[in-house]
């Protein structure tokens, strides 16, 4: 069963409103590049907004916080980014994980929350560069995928892990094609070891300095079913040009 590749960019804390142009261009981009599924993560403030400009694309939020509602100043929780017209969030970025001191019980929290407020998931891991030195990389992505994701067969296609090495995010830098290879397998045979026959269908996003002239080697690479874009998906044109890499993929990939 082979999905097709999906192509979602995170605007980080980035964006008003005079960056709905640039919505509305990906969006008619993603119409004529049906055979990729492309998605925005826009900052809270513009959930809305995007979701009026978007006729194919998805829209989802970066974050979500555990609780239904309550005193939690600042925070948001899954069922108003529902409310607001997110169809899915982002749960874990390692900037959160790093500037906010999530756990990967934390993340679970969060994961559950969305599912229940009918969000569908991204869910981030990937390691420091210092884990990849010290060759921990694959068990410190295990042990975030154990803590991290909600378990339940039926759950894995509400779910999409995007694999983030933490070095390559905003950087310029990314791992060899072999080494994201290496790592999308990895992350295959633990989603089959938790969701069954089910993990196998589980979409993994490779994330971290995606751009134009690198995504096609990136998506090309065993196992990877997509990308998470942080900078290059701030302009339509930047990120339509990974999406159109994604729609030449050969189709048996
Ligand atoms: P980047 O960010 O594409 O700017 O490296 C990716 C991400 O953090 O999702």
């Amino acid at each position: 069963m082979s999905k097709r590749p999906y192509i979602v960019g995170n605007w980080k804390m980035h964006g008003t409103r005079a960056m709905l142009a640039e919505a509305r261009a990906i969006d008619r981009g993603a119409e004529r590049l049906t055979k990729v599924e492309v998605a925005i993560a826009p900052p809270f403030t513009l959930i809305h907004a995007v979701r009026k400009e978007a006729e194919l694309m998805g829209v989802g939020a970066q974050d979500v916080h555990p609780a239904e509602g309550g005193a939690h100043t600042g925070d948001v929780s899954a069922a108003m980014v529902k409310d607001a017209g997110a169809d899915f969030t982002i749960v874990g970025h390692s900037e959160r994980r790093a500037d906010h001191g999530e756990s990967n019980a934390r993340v679970l929290e969060k994961a559950k929350a969305a599912l229940a407020a009918g969000l569908n998931l991204i869910v981030c891991v990937g390691e420091t560069e210092e884990e990849r030195d010290a060759g921990k990389a694959e068990a410190v992505v295990s042990r975030q995928l154990s803590g991290s994701l909600p378990t339940g067969e039926e759950l894995a296609e509400k779910i999409t892990v995007a694999y983030e090495p933490v070095w390559a995010i905003g950087t310029g830098r990314t791992p060899t094609v072999d080494d994201v290879a290496a790592m999308h397998r990895h992350i295959r045979a633990k989603l089959v070891a938790i969701y069954g026959e089910a993990g196998a269908g589980v979409r993994i996003l490779y994330g971290g300095s995606v751009k134009p002239d690198n995504a096609a080697e990136l998506l090309s690479a065993d196992e990877v079913g997509g990308a998470l874009v942080g900078g290059a998906s701030l302009t339509a044109e930047s990120f339509l040009g990974i999406v159109i890499a994604a729609a030449d993929l050969p189709r048996d990939h």
